[in-house]
């Protein structure tokens, strides 16, 4: 049986329920989506279509066995999200009631870092955090992304064609990121892999957690041995003195966080790019800058689809359900901006159209401009590199890695002129 809340007529055809109703239990009404299954990657829209007809919370399963809530309505997501006094972001009571050892444990247990944190425990985590990136100068990022583009073009600028998944969105921010917290780039491709396997919450899940665990505590040993002029010894050196095991998790969560949603914004972005030859052109003449493609994937595909998860801190009625404690409540973040963009489709979406995929409240992304820049650059370079990109595929035809979490193209093959930048220093 399907539930069939009533319609708001004020907010996009938004499902809501009416303030008399009483809630109702909606994990005893219908079957929960599955959003592990290969058909999400493929057609993520009709999930969301199936999980908005439970209302502005569905329900679904993000793992076989693991169920939660998701949260499809734009007014209820804002709700959850500023209400830190109900919501909290510690998963421990639900880990009670985990039964085994589900693929998407390793995204979702709990770690003394930011993510997992409430009250002055993540006050004090996110100052560490915030105050490390405040010392990263613009300029300097910038100059980071510059150089890891030209290394990537070098590789494959010659061969005429390339994978901008696998030969240049991951290794880059592989690259950024490695240098940022301060390992050496040949490092870089050990963090892509551990990382890849991990957000994919597939059988491969725990290996990928291990490997990325064995990663970071390396780093933060080569970093205890010899500081130098990265996040890494930033964090170690803090003033609020976070214990060399909290500086582990922070550094686990913030590169992890980082590198996967970035990758995916920038392939998110390009394949938008390139598959639309009027939008390219434009962008490439520079009657159109590369933030205006950026800004359309954040808010109509965002790379991070659903991974914003809550536990609500006792049983009670929120828009319309019952939503039981220790149970995940996830923000769908794919699936509010997949209904904001039915609601202006055949119009013209106004440019500043607001959305809430960098979160909102206490946890709201601590790194949004970091990463703006970041994508922009590694667009704007590479494709003053190499102008003529041509898609090899149609957009229809590009495959999405599976996953609960992201939205993430599996592959985005190219061809253009062959180019080989010169070690003299030429630039674009
Ligand atoms: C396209 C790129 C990104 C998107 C869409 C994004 C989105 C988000 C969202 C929605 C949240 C809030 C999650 C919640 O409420 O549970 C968040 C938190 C966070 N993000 Fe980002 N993010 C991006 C890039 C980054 C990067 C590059 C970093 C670091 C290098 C980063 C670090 C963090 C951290 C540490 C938090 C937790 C903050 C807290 O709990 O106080 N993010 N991000």
């Amino acid at each position: 049986m399907t539930a069939t809340p009533a319609t708001d007529p004020a907010h996009s055809g938004e499902p809501s329920a009416a303030p008399t109703d009483p809630p109702v239990d909606i994990s005893a009404l219908v079957p929960p989506v599955r959003l592990w299954e290969d058909g999400f990657a493929t057609d993520p829209h009709r999930y969301y279509e199936e999980l908005r007809s439970h209302g502005p919370v569905g329900w679904c399963e993000l793992a076989p066995g693991v169920a939660a809530y998701l949260v499809t309505g734009h007014r209820a997501a804002l709700d959850l999200l500023q209400n830190p006094e109900i919501w909290s972001h510690d998963p421990r009571p639900w880990e009670t009631t985990v039964p085994g050892d589900p693929p998407v444990l390793g995204m979702m247990r709990w770690r003394p870092n930011t993510l997992f944190a409430d009250g002055e425990a993540h006050l004090r985590y996110r100052r560490t955090l915030v105050d490390a990136f405040s010392l990263v100068e613009p300029h300097d990022l910038r100059e980071r992304v510059r150089r890891a583009v030209e290394i990537l073009v070098c590789r494959f600028g010659p061969k005429g064609r390339a994978d901008l998944v696998s030969d240049f969105c991951r290794p880059l921010m592989a690259i950024v990121f490695n240098d940022l917290f301060g390992l050496p780039m040949c490092e870089s491709e050990r963090l892509d892999a551990a990382l890849a396997l991990l957000i994919e919450g597939g059988e491969r899940a725990a290996a990928g957690e291990r490997d990325y665990f064995r990663y970071v505590a390396e780093l933060i040993d080569t970093k205890t041995a010899k500081r130098g002029k990265d996040l890494t010894s930033w964090l170690l050196d803090h003033p609020l003195r976070l214990t060399p095991e909290e500086v582990t998790w922070q550094v686990f969560l913030t590169l992890g966080t980082g590198h996967e949603p970035v990758a995916n914004l920038v392939s998110n972005a390009l394949s938008r790019i390139l598959g639309n030859p009027d939008y390219y052109q434009t962008l490439t003449r520079g009657a159109r800058p590369v933030m205006e493609a950026v800004t359309e994937v954040l808010r109509y595909e965002p790379p991070l689809a659903n991974y914003a998860i809550y536990y609500s801190r006792r049983t009670f009625g929120f828009h319309g359900t019952w939503v039981r404690s220790a149970v995940p409540v996830a923000i769908s973040f794919g699936a509010l901006a997949y209904f904001a963009e039915k609601e202006y489709e055949g119009g013209h979406h106004p440019r500043d159209a607001s959305h809430v995929t960098w979160g909102a409240g206490p946890h709201v992304c601590p790194v949004k401009q970091h990463t703006l820049l970041i994508a922009i650059e590694a667009i704007e370079r590479l494709t003053q590199w190499l102008p003529d990109l041509d898609p090899v595929l149609p957009r229809e035809r590009l495959s999405w890695r599976p996953g609960p979490f992201h939205r993430s193209l599996t592959a985005l093959p190219v061809r253009f002129t062959p180019r080989t930048p010169e070690p003299s220093g030429e630039r674009p």
